[in-house]
């Protein structure tokens, strides 16, 4: 051929820097690595997946949760590497793919079931009710279905449906639970040691091999994966248990990856070629070659607006720039206050007023406190609920939009200020009352009146707001999660979360949030709404500085209750209704969880219905771990559904 006669003509060195541009040309157009390696899984990885239904434990991926002991039944599960892999684009073409991953199916009845598999998904969501035989890849309603964007690698070991081979067999699956080709498998899947696979995509042919059979593949298929995924993919595994269960984990997983280049510039890399060839063409190629590095380009994480869209009442979705407008470019003259998640803007909006909270950039906490908030509060209703408009994500960018508040916040008013003492503004005690309730309605709507039960876990006087009319108007849902009764080990009630002085004493011991920890900010917040005080004393150096409530329940042993309230009010306030609410604040803010009321309980006190809880004249010390209570009473009315603790109390009808 022309060429390669051509090329005869070079001197050996010309012909080898040919070859090394031309190899480099190959390099630079197509791809770009993204390998990830974990020997092992710890907490320190936790966030570098998006755990649905999955936890990593004992230095694995649990991809169902397991309890040691007792089996659980009828579970899905999905662990999604959070970046996204670029698997194809119109001009480059397919990518290519190695994984080397270890899991451990153990049974937990007999035998066990259902299964893991390795999958490839254009969502990071979890379908529901994708348990027993549908290994959390799909449901009953969507098998089948072209818009599932999930190829699966399954390990089955269940033979749940007709056309299964057995109770140990590979398949490849494409959007369904019926695999397009599947083998048995020699070793035994469900024996509770070590198995290690490797698939591999070079894009054409799917492979995987299995166990210590690593010449021949234990299922090889040909499969044009861009016709049945997006561009962009999720790697990772999901998991099932039915009738059957088992403990599905998976104990490393590398994966290495060349995908396909996002901005290909041709020209760019003819004029660099030469040049870097000259330059430092064999360094380059071997630095790149050995080392792949982090360098995903910083874009929008499409796993936030799924999670979002996937809510079922997403709120209506806003333009960067319509916000932009609003706010004047996020003006400081505009800014209404600021957290630690970040601040919030006044703005404009075709007229309305509005405040626009804009999240903190770039932290992966951000994220999760924005979906947290976008989702919780956008499925609840309730007057006194700040009402969300809607969100945006958009240059990284994180800002949700509410009504605005003209009132503000409640701790810009009720504390005690030196400043105020020329121009005092004070909440009369109807006003003050009005709010308690209000809150108090908010939170038993949360705890016991929607569909899902839901913890605020951030009971505060600068999260209630108030409307035109000083209605309280509980917001800030950032680390609000909704608890469901099949959650055994919702990620969320680990982490201990909230603000010093409204943190109930055993969240310290359990880390986790209940019931009764809203109950307790919210009797702390009563004693600040009464006191006009901060619930900490700020010279106690005090972890869970609960200054305002032993400071009150000093003067309660007193018996002289009443001189805590707030001076401001100049005795103008009713004197059994300040006691009941005080009561109720102290049983709310009890040292053992299990005597505090239900929000249900402390609403009933506070309209008249029933009397304060009994509280003991000295504070009880805190004992840990609590004991429930001798004569425990079921209230069949209340049952205590949900929380780590009962929220039992004595009922006295009045
Ligand atoms: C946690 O896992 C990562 C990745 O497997 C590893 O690099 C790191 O050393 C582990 N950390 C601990 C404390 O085991
Ligand atoms: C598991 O789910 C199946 C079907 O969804 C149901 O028939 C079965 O009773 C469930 N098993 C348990 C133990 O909940
Ligand atoms: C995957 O492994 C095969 C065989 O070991 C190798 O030829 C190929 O280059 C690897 N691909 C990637 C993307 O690492
Ligand atoms: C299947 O999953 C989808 C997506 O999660 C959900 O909308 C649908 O209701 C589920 N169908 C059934 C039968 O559960
Ligand atoms: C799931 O869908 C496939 C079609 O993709 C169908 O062949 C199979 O029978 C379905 N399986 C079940 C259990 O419905
Ligand atoms: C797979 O294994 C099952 C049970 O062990 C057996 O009945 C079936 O014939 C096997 N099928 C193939 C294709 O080997
Ligand atoms: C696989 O291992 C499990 C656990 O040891 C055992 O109960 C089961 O009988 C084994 N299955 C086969 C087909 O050997
Ligand atoms: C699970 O068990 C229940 C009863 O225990 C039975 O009604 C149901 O059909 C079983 N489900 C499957 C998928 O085997």
């Amino acid at each position: 051929m022309l060429g390669i006669s051509h090329f005869a003509c070079f001197s050996p060195v010309v012909v080898e820097s040919l070859l090394l541009a031309l190899l480099l040309v190959g390099s630079f157009s197509p791809v770009e690595c993204f390998h990830f390696n974990y020997p092992l899984f710890n907490e320190s990885t936790e966030n570098d997946f998006h755990l649905m239904r999955s936890e990593i434990a004992v230095n694995a991926i649990q991809v169902t949760h397991d309890v040691s002991g007792s089996p659980i039944t009828n579970l899905s599960g999905q662990a999604l590497y959070k970046r996204p892999f670029k698997l194809w684009s119109e001009s480059k073409g397919t990518a290519s793919f190695n994984t080397t991953f270890v899991f451990r199916i153990t049974p937990r009845t007999d035998p066990g079931g259902e299964g893991l598999a390795f999958i490839l998904t254009g969502h990071a969501t979890r379908p529901e009710n994708s348990e027993g035989k549908w290994l959390g890849i799909v449901n009953a309603s969507t098998n089948g279905s072209a818009q599932n964007q999930i190829v699966a690698v399954e390990f089955d070991t269940r033979k749940s449906y007709m056309e299964d081979l057995s109770n140990n067999h590979i398949g490849v699956n494409v959007n369904s639970v019926y695999s397009i080709k599947q083998a048995n498998l020699s070793i035994n899947l469900s024996s509770g040691t070590d198995i290690t696979v490797k698939v591999q995509y070079d894009g054409k042919i799917l492979s995987a091999f299995v166990g210590t059979q690593m010449k021949a593949p234990a299922i090889a298929l040909p499969i044009n994966l861009p016709e049945h995924l997006p561009q962009k993919v999720f790697v990772g595994f999901s998991a099932s248990t039915g009738n059957h269960t088992q403990l599905n984990c998976v104990s490393s997983w590398e994966f290495s990856g060349l995908s396909v280049d996002e901005d290909p510039d041709l020209l760019w890399v003819w004029i660099m070629v030469p040049v870097t060839v000259l330059v430092s063409g064999v360094a380059f190629y071997f630095s790149w070659k050995c080392k792949c590095a982090k360098q995903e380009e910083e874009e929008d994480d499409p796993w936030v607006e799924q999670q979002i869209q996937g809510s079922s009442t997403a709120p209506r979705k806003f333009r960067l720039k319509e916000l932009k407008t609003a706010t004047e470019n996020f003006n400081s003259k505009n800014e209404l206050g600021k957290g630690g998640f970040g601040r919030v803007y006044k703005g404009f909006l075709k007229n309305k007023e509005v405040a626009v909270k804009r999240f903190s950039r770039n932290s992966h906490q951000s994220k999760q406190d924005f979906i947290a908030e976008v989702t919780t509060i956008s499925n609840l209703h309730h007057k006194n609920l700040v009402k969300l408009v809607g969100w945006c994500y958009e240059k990284r960018e994180l800002l949700l939009i509410y009504e605005f508040m003209p009132n503000t916040s409640l701790d810009k008013l009720i504390f005690y200020k030196k400043s105020d003492e020329e121009n005092p503004i004070t909440l009369n005690w109807e006003t003050r009352y009005g709010i308690i309730c209000g809150v108090a309605q908010a939170l038993d709507y949360l705890h016991n009146g929607c569909e899902k039960r839901v913890l605020h876990r951030d009971i505060k006087a600068s999260n209630i707001m108030l409307d035109s009319d000083f209605n309280a108007r509980l917001g800030d849902f950032g680390l609000a999660r909704i608890i469901q009764q099949s959650d055994y080990t919702h990620h969320s009630t680990k982490e201990i979360a909230g603000t010093p002085g409204y943190m109930a004493p055993e969240s310290f011991h359990t880390g986790r949030a209940a019931v009764e920890t809203d109950v307790y900010a919210f009797g702390v917040l009563v004693l600040e709404v009464v006191c006009g005080r901060k619930p900490g004393d700020q010279s106690v150096n005090n972890k869970y500085n609960n200054g305002i409530v032993d400071w009150v329940w000093e003067y309660y042993r007193r018996q002289r209750i009443l001189d805590v309230v707030d001076l401001r009010l100049n005795g103008v306030f009713r004197k059994e209704q300040t006691e009941y609410a005080l009561m109720l604040a102290l049983s709310c803010c009890h040292p053992n969880p299990y005597q505090r009321p239900s929000m249900r309980i402390s609403l009933r006190v506070l309209t008249g219905e029933v009397d304060p809880p009994v509280i003991p004249i000295e504070k009880p010390p805190f004992v840990w771990p609590a004991t429930p209570p001798v004569s425990f009473r079921e209230d069949l009315e209340y049952p205590p559904t949900g929380g780590l603790l009962s929220p039992p109390s004595e009922l006295i009808g009045r």
